[in-house]
């Protein structure tokens, strides 16, 4: 048993608690990063960065196949599914080789195990050969992350009923799936396989899809997936599933008012959510609050134990990776005896759905239920000559603003590269920009960025390429 002593342990190797690490040795801090699996959590392994690989060749399968009308005739264009999957997990091992390269380079050992903590300074590490370390250090960083929700009636089988990390390793496209859940994992996997030739049915218990994205910029997407074959029903539950005798699946779906519907289909993809990993680490028994897999902390990031913190999805919602991230930095400059503070003025949303979806700030009506007086600025990726030019004319900017001092509150896009260009909402933001800022700004031409620089003058009365109210 050998015991170790360090100024920061760090528990987990996401987004969170890598950038925690990182940031840590950059300052000099003696720091050991402990993860059970492998470095980079889920965003690297089997979240953000597998599905965005599949996305993309999802994509470049589609235009491949339907480029004819611009003179660009590709016969016999067909999925090795075997060769994507390696192509992916080429890149999964690139970013996690590249973290363990930036841990060498600052200084930050890896210690691979699963750790439990032992008292406000100590922490205890079960390695893979069963052998127990022990951690002493000022300060304990948790950044456990969050796990996949199952439904108790749908048990993963990793075959047939599976969640999103089984989604993205599928070894064939299913003829069939059904999705439960049409939240961000839900329709962005639902689109990939549909783009794969898939055939697609979403069951969301709710009464519309993405949960929280303003409802306009949700129906264009709708309305792809509809049109490209999907069957979406909303306000509907999967009550439970029979495996038939031809290897597929009946799934009963209690649409309401007492009528069950029966769907047929091959994989069930179940993505309801996540829950976020507070449990089970000790914390409860040094004391540290959790509350429903949460581990609350204030604006550094420290728990009620002062020196326990806790970063990323376990700390709060949303669980997002760029979000964690931040939080590690703040915590590592704070332990090191920086100032920092999550002082964020908004944290933004990128979803890697066909369209594109990517949000910042107050949606118009959140801006209205806080009783603000807003003016709305919106403009087409339709007008756009480059949207046109790359072939995806679907979708809108829309930017939310207070009416009288022109103040941006909010910047929804759906369209195109979306999530590319919501970075500019989000410094428009946290520089606390106007309207006029964004529209007096040369943006280049022929560009996707014209359109929010069209948008935020559509706001004030004067977008040139579409009509003003
Ligand atoms: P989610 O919370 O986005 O969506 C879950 C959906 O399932 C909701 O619409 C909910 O109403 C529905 N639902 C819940 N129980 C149901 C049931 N029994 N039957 C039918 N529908 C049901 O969760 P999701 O998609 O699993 O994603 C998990 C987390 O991962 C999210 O917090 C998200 O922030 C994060 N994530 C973010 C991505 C991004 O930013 N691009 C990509 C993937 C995940």
């Amino acid at each position: 048993m050998a015991k170790k002593e360090v100024d920061v342990v760090v528990i987990g190797g996401g987004p969170g608690g890598y950038v925690c690490a990182i940031r840590l040795g950059q300052l000099k801090q003696k720091v050991i990063c402990v993860e059970k699996d492998e470095v980079g959590g889920v965003c690297l392994n089997w979240g953000c960065v597998p599905s965005k690989a599949l996305i993309s060749a999802s994509h470049n399968y589609e235009k491949a196949k339907d480029s004819a009308h611009m003179g660009l005739i590709a016969d016999n264009v067909r999925v090795d599914v075997a060769k994507m999957q390696e192509w992916k997990s080429g890149i999964v091992k690139k970013l996690t080789g590249g973290i363990r390269g930036l841990f060498r380079g600052n200084g930050v050992e890896l210690v691979m195990g699963n750790a439990r903590v032992t008292s406000p300074t100590s922490v205890e590490v079960t390695l893979k050969d069963g052998t127990v370390d022990t951690i002493v250090a000022k300060n304990v960083v948790i950044a456990t992350g969050s796990s996949t929700i199952e439904i108790p009636t749908f048990k993963f089988d990793g075959k047939q009923i599976i969640g999103a990390k089984e989604a993205v390793s599928l070894q064939e496209v299913p003829k069939r799936m059904l999705v439960i859940g049409g939240g961000v994992i839900g329709l962005e996997l639902g689109c990939v396989y549909q783009k794969f030739g898939s055939e697609i049915v979403v069951v969301e218990a709710t009464a519309g899809l993405l949960p929280g994205v303003d409802a306009d910029i949700t129906a264009v997407v709708e309305k792809k997936l509809v049109k490209h074959g999907a069957k979406i029903m909303k306000n509907a539950k999967a009550a439970g599933y029979e495996k038939n005798a031809d290897g597929s699946v009946t799934v009963k779906i209690d649409v309401g008012g007492g009528k069950i519907e029966s769907v047929v289909t091959d994989v069930v993809l179940v993505a309801v959510g996540m829950r976020p990993n507070g449990a089970g680490l000790g914390l409860e028994e040094i004391g540290v609050k959790v509350e429903r897999g949460f581990v609350p902390t204030d604006k550094v990031g420290r728990t009620n134990v002062p020196t326990v913190w806790a970063i990323g999805d376990v700390s709060g919602v949303p669980m997002l990776a760029h979000k964690a991230s931040k939080e590690g930095e703040v915590a590592a400059e704070v332990m090191a005896g920086h100032r920092a503070e999550k002082d964020w003025v908004a944290i933004p949303g990128a979803i890697f759905t066909d369209p594109e979806v990517a949000v910042v700030g107050l949606t118009e009506t959140q801006a209205e239920e806080k009783g603000m007086n807003v003016k709305i600025g919106k403009f087409p990726f339709a007008a756009l000559g480059r949207a046109m030019a790359v072939n995806e004319t679907d979708g809108f900017f829309k930017v939310v603003s207070d009416a009288e001092s022109h103040k941006v509150l909010g910047v929804h896009i759906v369209g195109p590269s979306a999530t590319d260009l919501i970075s500019e909402g989000a410094l428009a933001l946290e520089m606390h920009a106007f309207l006029e800022d964004i529209g007096l700004t040369i943006h280049p031409h022929p560009t996707l960025g014209e359109g929010m620089m069209e948008a935020s003058m559509h706001g004030l009365g004067h977008a040139i390429h579409v009509l003003n109210r």
